[in-house]
């Protein structure tokens, strides 16, 4: 299976001047609404990417309450599966354990890009994967409700959330879609939410992007659409930065 299209947007033109903002903002919502995602690159150091990212709408905090937080790894995290770790992550989109709508769109930004091999971050669009369902298929994920469970990581934050969802919900004239390799509960029976979990992960890891960062890259993606995670890393000066942003309320 082919890869993603790349969405690679580089701050400077081939005459290695600066894009001016609006051609800039121009190329980054073309690229967003046609890939899924936006890999920005050659961030010059004026850049400022909470107020670049405020523009796409009101930011969310997670669950511990962050709004625009550290991803660095956590010493006494490397025994479980958490994001601020070094070990690699399974295919999901964020927020499935919510209990409201997940984020309509993610960013992360590089403060410090982790030395030697891994530390990617890898997208899939899951329209690549929603396409081996037939509609009648496609019906049964937007009818069952499916329970989701939080990270074992959270858990030893203090943090336990589970929620009920369909795998697929539609919000006016969008859908959501939620995906957890790990975390969506397969009711007994149930061989197309397996088949579900199964196919997402083969199609993962054949056709993923991989985004490797340079000092101040940002990715956004729209998380109602791309499923992600992560490669395993070995710097534990791998420094991220993260905000969740949400859907614009609508009357
Ligand atoms: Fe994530």
């Amino acid at each position: 299976m082919p890869k993603l299209p790349d969405s690679v947007l580089s701050c400077f033109d081939v005459n290695g001047d600066l894009l001016p903002e609006d051609v800039l903002k121009y190329a980054f919502h073309q690229l967003l609404s046609n890939n899924g995602y936006v890999q920005v690159v050659d961030v010059p150091e004026s850049f400022d990417h909470v107020a670049f990212l405020k523009e796409l709408g009101d930011f969310q905090p997670t669950p511990t309450g962050t709004v625009v937080g550290d991803l660095k790894p956590e010493s006494d995290m490397d025994d479980i599966y958490h994001a601020q770790n070094r070990r690699p992550l399974v295919p999901h989109t964020e927020g499935y354990e919510f209990r409201g709508l997940p984020p309509r769109y993610l960013s992360l930004w590089c403060v410090k890009p982790a030395s030697g091999a891994g530390g990617e971050t890898t997208m899939l669009d899951g329209r690549r994967v929603l396409e081996e369902f037939t509609e009648e298929e496609q019906r049964h994920f937007r009818e069952t409700v499916y329970h989701w469970k939080s990270t074992e990581g959270l858990a030893r934050r203090g943090v336990a959330l589970d929620a009920e969802h369909p795998v697929l919900e539609d919000r006016g004239d969008e859908t959501v879609f939620r995906f957890s390799f790990n975390n969506l509960v397969v009711p007994e029976g149930d061989e197309l939410a397996a088949r579900l979990l199964r196919r997402g992960k083969e199609i993962y890891d054949e056709s993923h992007v991989a985004v490797r960062y340079r000092a101040r890259d940002m990715i956004v993606w729209d998380n109602w659409r791309m499923m992600h995670s992560r490669n395993a890393f070995d710097d534990p000066t791998r420094h991220l930065k993260r905000v969740q942003i949400a859907a614009p309320v609508v009357a």
